[in-house]
């Protein structure tokens, strides 16, 4: 590099000319462009983070990715696409009976210590808009808990029931993916709520890895004069993320068997559900995703099917309208699987996906608007329509080596409702439909448990408690997770009770405009 020994100029020494020459051979070199303007503290952040960077894996991984290097490819997919045959499927209201075992099974692992959670939270809530990691959004529940709040809550409680149905204490780990785009804030954010009242040593938090933002030929685009476009590198970044972080070995450690890994941005996500582990177990699944029925083909949920004989879940962005309108001959949408980001692996598949499988996965390309400079002007782009392309791995990508794989389907009323969009953007997914899907549910809990709703004139509120759409207002229950992880144990707060919404039931106990117990 020229301006290595400069004044302002970089630490690199002779490593500069070598990391130029790097750059230059492998068709990158305008990324220095700028650097004669830059002064010597941008000189150097540049050159680090160049330094870091693979600039050869990266052009393998585009080509790779666009189809010249072999890998998969969707080309001719609707045709190739089969829906989850019925003896891989587990299903929550069709196997109802089946459930207290599954449950007590997977209880017992989690009494054990046999199983982790393992979530991703390194994506950058471009459709949320907010300025912080989503897990950290308040969605203006009642007690204004954050979505990180209410799953270490749910973890808690977990734990609790298993100790209390085994006698014996335990621990469910917490690995938390986060990027060089959260992990800063999510751990400030963890240590100033004090990990929500579990222990420090059972929450792991561990980075995944960027890639830079590229153009349609592959060149690497500025974000600055002195700065590379970078974004993480998708939530199937996990697997070398795992690798390169020694995760899964800290799992052997701790004697960890299951992992449940799902999405930072699910309200109701029921974290270790021991009904799914116990049904994963059951089985002797390696692998195993949670669905809920898609009813609407353009919802945007990928759907788990098989293509070429090999399970997969092929991204609402890559099936054609057709093929998701496709009905079966009972009337429902025939790929109805629909991906809600949760899922069931054993440390020994993942141990195989680190160690062998991880370098198979291929990039799935996105066309985005990308912010840069332009190299020859130098002048900064704000694009109205897609000018480059991010390269992302998917975290359901590691299916295909699966040699036990199963599919549990649950109700979407109890288990998902996901935090995509802001309030003023959209109808769907947002903070809005979020937080009545949370009261909707709990108001159907106390219902469950024999509880009753009453208006300010005492009589009962018919017993309605789903939502008929987002204009239909919930009733105001929230039950925190500590007192009920998934609407059991709340007889003895509300049986034969009429209550007066707003009802909150926490550990200080029941708040509401009460009317007398019956
Ligand atoms: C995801 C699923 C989709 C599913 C839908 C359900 C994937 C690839 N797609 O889609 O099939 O139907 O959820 O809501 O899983 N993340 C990272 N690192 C990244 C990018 C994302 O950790 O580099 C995390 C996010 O923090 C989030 C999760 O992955 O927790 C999902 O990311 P998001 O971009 O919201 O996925 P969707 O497109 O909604």
């Amino acid at each position: 590099m020229e301006a290595a020994g400069e004044e302002g100029g970089d630490a690199a020494g002779d490593g500069a000319a070598a990391l130029r020459q790097r750059l230059a051979a492998a068709g990158q070199g305008h990324v220095l462009r700028f650097w004669p303007e830059l002064g010597g503290a941008a000189r150097r952040a540049l050159a680090a983070e160049l330094r870091d960077m693979d600039v050869a894996e990266i052009n393998c991984f585009f080509r790779r990715a666009r189809g010249d290097g072999g890998g998969g490819t969707t080309a001719g997919l609707d045709a190739r696409m089969e829906p989850v045959p019925r003896d891989v499927l587990g299903s929550a209201s069709r196997d109802r009976g089946l459930l207290p075992r599954w449950e007590s099974r997977g209880l017992a692992e989690i009494a054990g210590s046999r199983v982790a959670v393992l979530l991703l939270a390194g994506g950058q809530g471009t459709r949320l808009g907010v300025p912080y990691p989503k897990g950290m959004c308040d969605v203006g529940l009642p007690s204004r808990k954050t979505l990180f709040h209410l799953q270490a809550q749910r973890l808690q409680r977990l734990q609790q029931l298993a100790e209390e149905q085994h006698g014996t204490p335990c621990h469910i780990p917490w690995y938390i993916m986060t990027s060089g785009r959260t992990m800063e804030s999510t751990k400030e954010f963890f240590l100033k709520h004090r990990y929500f009242g579990l222990k420090k040593e059972n929450v792991i938090f561990f980075q995944q890895g960027m890639l830079p933002a590229l153009s349609f030929d592959g060149k690497i685009l500025l974000e600055e004069k002195g700065k590379i476009a970078m974004a993480p590198d998708g939530n199937g970044g996990l697997y070398r993320a795992l690798g390169a972080h020694s995760i899964v070995d800290d799992m052997e450690q701790r004697g960890v068997q299951s992992v449940h890994v799902y999405c930072v941005d699910n309200i109701l996500v029921k974290v270790a559900d021991p009904r799914f582990i116990g049904f994963c177990l059951e089985k002797g699944a390696d692998c195993g995703a949670k669905v809920v029925e898609k009813t609407n083909p353009t919802e945007p949920v990928g759907v788990v099917c098989r293509v070429d004989g090999v399970y997969q879940v092929v991204e609402y962005s890559e099936i054609s309208l057709a093929t998701a309108q496709k009905r079966g001959p009972d009337g429902r949408l025939l790929f109805n699987a629909g991906n809600i980001a949760n899922h069931f692996f054993t440390t020994a598949f993942l141990k195989d996906v680190v160690n062998t499988y991880e370098p198979q996965l291929q990039h799935h390309v996105a066309e985005k608007k990308i912010p840069h400079v332009d190299i020859t002007t130098g002048q900064l782009i704000q694009p109205e329509k897609p000018n480059g392309i991010k390269m992302e791995k998917f975290v359901f990508d590691i299916f295909q080596f699966s040699k036990k794989f199963v599919v549990y389907e649950v109700l979407r009323e109890d288990e998902f409702s996901p935090l995509k969009n802001a309030d003023s953007q959209n109808g769907k997914d947002n903070p809005t439909t979020a937080r009545h899907a949370l009261m909707s549910l709990h108001h159907c809990w106390v219902l469950n448990a024999g509880g009753h709703f009453v208006d300010e004139n005492g009589t009962r509120v018919p017993a309605i408690p789903r939502l008929k759409d987002a204009n239909d207002l919930p009733i105001q229950c929230e039950i925190s997770p500590l007192i009920s992880y998934g609407g059991e144990g709340l007889e003895k707060y509300v049986k034969d009770r009429e209550f007066r919404a707003p009802l909150i039931i926490d550990e200080d106990g029941i708040h509401e405009l009460v009317k007398n117990g019956m």
